[in-house]
């Protein structure tokens, strides 16, 4: 899909949500770039490249010979902007900066893609779309995996607790108000959050930072 038709998707996509996308003027991705190197200095392999090698590796290392992890698989990402945690280190955030509580996934969701607030607007084209480029990000830029060994199994299992684990920190709430509540009869949807450098790969960084784990070669 070429960039230009991802655009138009997306312009139509936000033209006809009910939702207004909101500009943070004191965000500006390319001027304050927050570079965390902790992982480099502190917790990364060591990697010995061959630089007469005839094949790049599959998992990205050694294809800057300079600096042979960046971009591999399993490092942490850098961030182009600074971290908005919660309680500053891990908590996702439920409150916009000015107090408001934030929607939950799926209120986005249905606010994004359930009422039909177009006239060229077939049932579902939007979905598809939107579950496509979805698919093109997380799968082909990036891949951020949850550790899926780490029990709960189910997320949803454990939300009546007192100390939900971090990995469990973001499951779906579905409202009993819900236009498919009555059909699905849940009011949570599991989902575990990314693997991330202290959680998953030993290397305490703080705020937090998601790992990525995509290889050069995938076949899914
Ligand atoms: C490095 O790559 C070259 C070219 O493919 C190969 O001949 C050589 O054996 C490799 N050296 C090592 C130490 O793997
Ligand atoms: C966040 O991390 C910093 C640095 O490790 C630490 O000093 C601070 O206490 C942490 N805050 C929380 C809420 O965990
Ligand atoms: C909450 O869980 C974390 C991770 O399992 C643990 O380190 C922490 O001590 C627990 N806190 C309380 C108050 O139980
Ligand atoms: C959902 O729960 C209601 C009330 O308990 C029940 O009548 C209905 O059959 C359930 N629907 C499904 C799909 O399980």
């Amino acid at each position: 899909m070429n960039n230009s038709l991802i655009l138009v998707i997306l312009v139509a996509l936000f033209w006809c949500s009910s939702i207004q996308a909101e500009t943070y003027s004191e965000v500006n991705l390319i001027k304050n770039v927050v570079v965390s190197d902790t992982y480099y200095k502190n917790c990364a392999p060591s990697v010995t490249c061959n630089s007469t090698s005839k094949y790049r590796t599959t998992d990205g290392t050694c294809n800057n010979l300079e600096h042979p992890l960046w971009g591999s698989t399993n490092t942490p990402y850098i961030r182009l902007g600074p971290a908005y945690y919660d309680d500053g280190n891990y908590t996702i955030r439920l409150q916009h900066k000015d107090g408001m509580e934030l929607p939950g996934a799926r209120e986005l969701q249905l606010g994004l893609f359930w009422p039909k607030s177009c006239l060229f607007d077939p049932p579902d084209i939007r979905n598809y779309h939107a579950n496509q480029i979805g698919q093109f990000v997380t799968h082909d830029i990036s891949l951020m995996p949850s550790n899926v060994a780490v029990p709960p199994a189910d997320c949803c299992t454990v939300q009546g607790d007192d100390n939900i684990s971090y990995i469990c920190q973001a499951v779906i709430k579905i409202s009993p108000s819900d236009p498919l509540f009555s059909e699905i009869n849940k009011t949570c949807l599991p989902f575990r959050r990314a693997m991330t450098a202290s959680f998953d790969f030993n290397c305490e960084i703080t705020p937090q930072i998601p790992v990525r784990n995509d290889l050069y070669y995938r076949i899914f």
